[in-house]
């Protein structure tokens, strides 16, 4: 029997609908350090780059002229803000916004130099299909960058995650929200993990794309950021959970 996800794109576009007009001066403030953090990062990077969850557009001012940038939403409101934002500054560097599901993105494999997709994972239906799509458009020896709050198990934080996890639905985004499910994504190499203000609540991690990983992968686990699950696995382990109102 297939099991629900606590998130569904429904729910994802009721959550931003009431989201948007109030997202920039909200949640969007508080992600800030991180977002400028991972811009900073990619502005040292050359060719296109693709912001998957690019929401209201608060990055898009910030990349630097040299890049071309695509952007993805699933939000119609949040995406309708994006777009004013790029003709109010003539952003000319923006080449395109689309509404897009990550899950399924319409783009060709190794369409992009760099995949970024900042505060996103922890929204969407199937992190593990977004993982896999993520690493699919990157180009060989490319970068693909999270920034997210991944959950504790244990202290007081993790405590407050785990009752705060039946909520999913209502806030639109998991409270409990491990590492391990961005792990092992076919030739994604994790080169850098960074806790990032306020307080290491946000993570940035960047990923290379490096060729033949994968397989070089298959029945080692040597490799310290290999997951022990595969994303196929992964995903039915943690929906399963979730269903269950634990992970
Ligand atoms: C917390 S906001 C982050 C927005 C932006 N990245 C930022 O840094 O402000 C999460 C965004 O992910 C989008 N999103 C959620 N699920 C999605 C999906 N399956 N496909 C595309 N976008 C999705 C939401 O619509 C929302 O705009």
């Amino acid at each position: 029997m297939q099991t629900q996800p606590v998130i569904d794109t429904t729910a994802v576009r009721d959550a931003y609908r009431r989201w948007a007009p109030i997202y920039d001066l909200t949640f969007g403030r508080v992600a800030e350090t991180g977002r400028k953090h991972a811009v900073d990062v990619i502005n040292n990077r050359q060719g296109s780059v693709l912001e998957v969850g690019v929401g209201t557009g608060l990055s898009l001012e910030s990349y630097g002229s040299h890049l071309e940038i695509t952007g993805i939403d699933l939000s119609t409101d949040m995406l309708n803000k994006a777009q004013t934002r790029v003709e109010e500054q003539s952003l000319d560097n923006v080449v395109s916004l689309h509404e897009m599901d990550a899950g399924e993105l319409e783009f060709g494999d190794a369409s992009f130099d760099t995949v970024v997709a900042m505060y996103v994972l922890t929204t969407v239906p199937h992190p593990e299909r977004v993982m896999a799509e993520l690493e699919r458009v990157c180009k060989p020896d490319g970068e693909v960058i999270l920034v997210n709050h991944f959950s504790q198990d244990s202290g007081f934080k993790g405590w407050a995650e785990q009752r705060m996890a039946p909520l999913a639905r209502e806030l639109g985004w998991r409270p409990v929200f491990p590492v391990e499910r961005v792990m092992g994504f076919g030739d994604l190499r994790l080169a850098e993990r960074r806790a990032l203000k306020p307080f290491g609540l946000f993570t940035m991690l960047r990923f290379v794309k490096q060729p033949d990983l994968a397989e070089a992968r298959v029945g080692s686990e040597a490799d310290a950021s290999s997951p022990s699950l595969r994303p196929a696995a992964a995903e039915a382990l943690y929906r399963d959970g979730e269903a269950n109102g634990a992970a």
